[in-house]
Parts: structure tokens; C-alpha cells; sequence
């Protein structure tokens, strides 16, 4: 398996397998905005991600096709993107998910993020959305 930025040619399988619009999908390929999973040429995973206040890497959705969950494609993924940004000199990471997805909010806690705190987005969705953060601020160049 190998992890990689998205490229044009990924935009079909993003745009069957992502929540996004192709609009969004398309510009969020053109800024380095995806890492793809990938084995023989078949696409298993991706993670797109965004910036907090324009600064702070904001890890948007991350997903892994369920036949190839828990076979390492999701850890691979985020720690493909952590490398990335880590190399750009960002100090700390976000994230966030549905207060009552605990599959998810597990994931990211094993993955070094901390609850940070809530919002309550009854207008979207039944329960609160909680944000994480990871302090990566002491890992460049150790
Ligand atoms: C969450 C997700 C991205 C994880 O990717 P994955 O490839 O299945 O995860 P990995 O195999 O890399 O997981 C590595 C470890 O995390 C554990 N793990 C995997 N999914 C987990 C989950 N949902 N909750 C808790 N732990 C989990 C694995 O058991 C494994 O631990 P181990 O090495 O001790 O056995 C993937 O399951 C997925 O796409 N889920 C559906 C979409 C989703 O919920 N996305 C997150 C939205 S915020």
C-alpha cells in the first residue's frame, strides 16, 4: 500500500466516495488538500483536510472503504498527513467529529488528539460536535 497526495485522476472515485461536492472536491485536489491510500492501482482510503482560521491543518473527513478497515489504511493516512505538515512547521493539528460517534472520537484520541472542547449544532445534526487538538509543536526536527 502506499499513501499519496490526491491527483486529477482521483477525482471520480472522491467524488463516489467523499460527502463533498465535485466543485469542492476538484479545488481541494488542486491545493494538496488529499493523501490517498492506494494498492494496485485501487484507491482504499482517503483523508482530505482544510485550515482552521486559514493557518491550523483541520482534518475535514477521513475514510476508509469498510472492506479495508482496521488493516492499518486509516493510520497510514493520517500519519502520511501529520508527516506532511509537520515538515511545513505546523505547531498543532484539529480535528472534529459527533459527540455520539464514539468510533470515530476513539480513533482520534489513539491517534494523540485531546477533546478541546464543543459546540452545540442542533441546527445540523442531533448531538454536539466535538473539536481535537494535537499539540505537534515539539516534534520537528527531533
Ligand atoms: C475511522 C477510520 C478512518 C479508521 O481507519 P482504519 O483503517 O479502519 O483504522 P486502522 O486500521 O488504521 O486502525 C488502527 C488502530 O485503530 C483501531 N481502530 C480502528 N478503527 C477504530 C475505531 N473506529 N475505533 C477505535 N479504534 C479503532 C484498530 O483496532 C487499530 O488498533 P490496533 O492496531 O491496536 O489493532 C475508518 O474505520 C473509517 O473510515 N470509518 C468510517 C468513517 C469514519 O468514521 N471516519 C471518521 C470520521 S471523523
Amino acid at each position: 500500500m502506499i499513501v499519496r497526495r490526491g491527483r486529477s485522476e482521483d477525482l471520480a472515485w472522491l467524488v463516489d466516495h467523499d460527502d463533498a461536492s465535485e466543485d469542492w472536491i476538484g479545488r481541494c485536489i488542486q491545493f494538496d488538500e488529499y493523501f490517498v491510500a492506494a494498492q494496485d492501482g485501487e484507491l482504499l482510503g482517503f483523508l482530505r483536510f482544510s485550515r482552521f482560521w486559514g493557518k491550523i491543518p483541520y482534518m475535514d473527513m477521513i475514510r476508509v472503504l469498510s472492506s479495508h478497515q482496521r488493516a492499518g489504511v486509516g493510520t497510514a493516512l493520517f500519519r502520511a498527513w501529520e508527516d506532511a505538515m509537520i515538515e511545513e512547521g505546523a505547531q498543532h493539528l484539529m480535528t472534529s467529529s459527533e459527540w455520539a460517534e464514539a468510533d470515530p472520537q476513539a480513533w482520534h484520541r489513539r491517534n494523540g488528539f485531546q477533546a478541546a472542547g464543543s459546540i452545540d449544532f442542533r441546527i445540523v445534526q442531533p448531538s454536539p460536535e466535538i473539536f481535537f487538538l494535537k499539540d505537534i509543536s515539539g516534534v520537528r526536527g527531533g
